[in-house]
């Protein structure tokens, strides 16, 4: 009981599912940042994953919606609203990257294979786990991409980097969510922790997968500075991730302790300032 008044304290005042509708070109280049190519390649992959993970979620967290308190329950269909659109809008961009490169169809096949078994296998109170721990990765990411904007914004096409600053701003706008709702329903901290280890390994094998297949595939491979660059990127993003991840398994963690990064909040407010995409939310969007 404690934990439920713990979330229902900290929870966001609400959630909007923004309209966000992109238009990517055909022949979209899986190497769209010019400078940094292989930054590119790693967030492909984590693009890939997003039409398996993320309906994963929405399905485990509308499963449970009936067991909420109603305050709860508006605020993770909201956070369901929005996941649906991320990943909708993920699904336009990857089949572009997928469109004649047989083997990225072929990574996509083993990541909704392996979401799939997650699926079905697993029990509710570990995908709710599961998320929760996906969504303190999700975050972390977006930490470590708010530092490092510049490597990873300057010079990419605006479609592009509209599709991955929003998906990333929504992230730490309902960073508390996931948390929340298994926080409410599950007091197994082991079940969190083996769903911890679980959602990091599989993001990261896929990812560091993602990365090799283009990078020989386009041949960029030859590049020393690849090479050179990717354990930096890696290690700084290991840095942010695991370290927050630890911490959101220790008794009193909550994500309203951790800081916003200042550069997607404020895209998230230039993005409402400038457009008339606000949604009420909607439990069945
Ligand atoms: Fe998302
Ligand atoms: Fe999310």
């Amino acid at each position: 009981m404690a934990l439920v008044h713990r979330a229902r304290a900290d929870r966001p005042a609400a959630l909007v599912a923004r309209r966000v509708r992109l238009d990517h070109p055909d022949g979209l280049d899986p190497a769209w940042n010019p400078r940094f190519p292989e930054l590119a390649f790693a967030a492909d992959g984590v693009s890939l994953l997003m039409p398996y993970a993320e309906p994963y979620f929405v399905r485990t967290i509308r499963s449970v919606l009936p067991e909420l308190e109603p305050g709860l329950r508006d605020t993770a269909a909201a956070f369901c609203a929005q996941e649906a659109r991320h990943h909708a809008e993920h699904r336009r961009f990857n089949d572009r990257l997928a469109a004649g490169r047989p083997a990225v169809a072929r990574l996509e096949r083993w990541m909704a294979r392996t979401y799939g078994w997650l699926e079905r296998r697993c029990s509710t109170r570990f995908s709710l786990a599961f998320a929760a721990a996906s969504e303190t990765i999700a975050f972390s990411i977006a930490r470590w991409a708010d530092r490092h904007h510049h490597e990873m914004f300057d010079d990419v096409d605006p479609t592009t980097a509209t599709l991955f600053e929003w998906h990333l701003a929504e992230e730490v706008e309902h960073k508390s969510v996931a948390f929340d709702v298994h926080a409410a329903l599950d007091p197994s901290r082991s079940r969190h922790v083996v769903a911890a280890a679980t959602t990091f390994s599989v993001l990261a094998w896929f990812t560091v997968l993602t990365t090799f297949t283009l990078l020989f595939g386009s041949g960029r491979w030859r590049s020393a500075g690849c090479w050179l660059r990717l354990p930096r990127w890696a290690l700084g993003i290991a840095f942010v991730t695991l370290p927050d991840l630890v911490s959101s398994l220790l008794p009193g963690h909550h994500p309203s302790h951790l800081a916003d990064p200042p550069g997607l909040v404020a895209a998230l407010r230039a993005m409402d300032a400038e457009s008339p995409h606000r949604e009420p939310p909607h439990p069945e969007a």
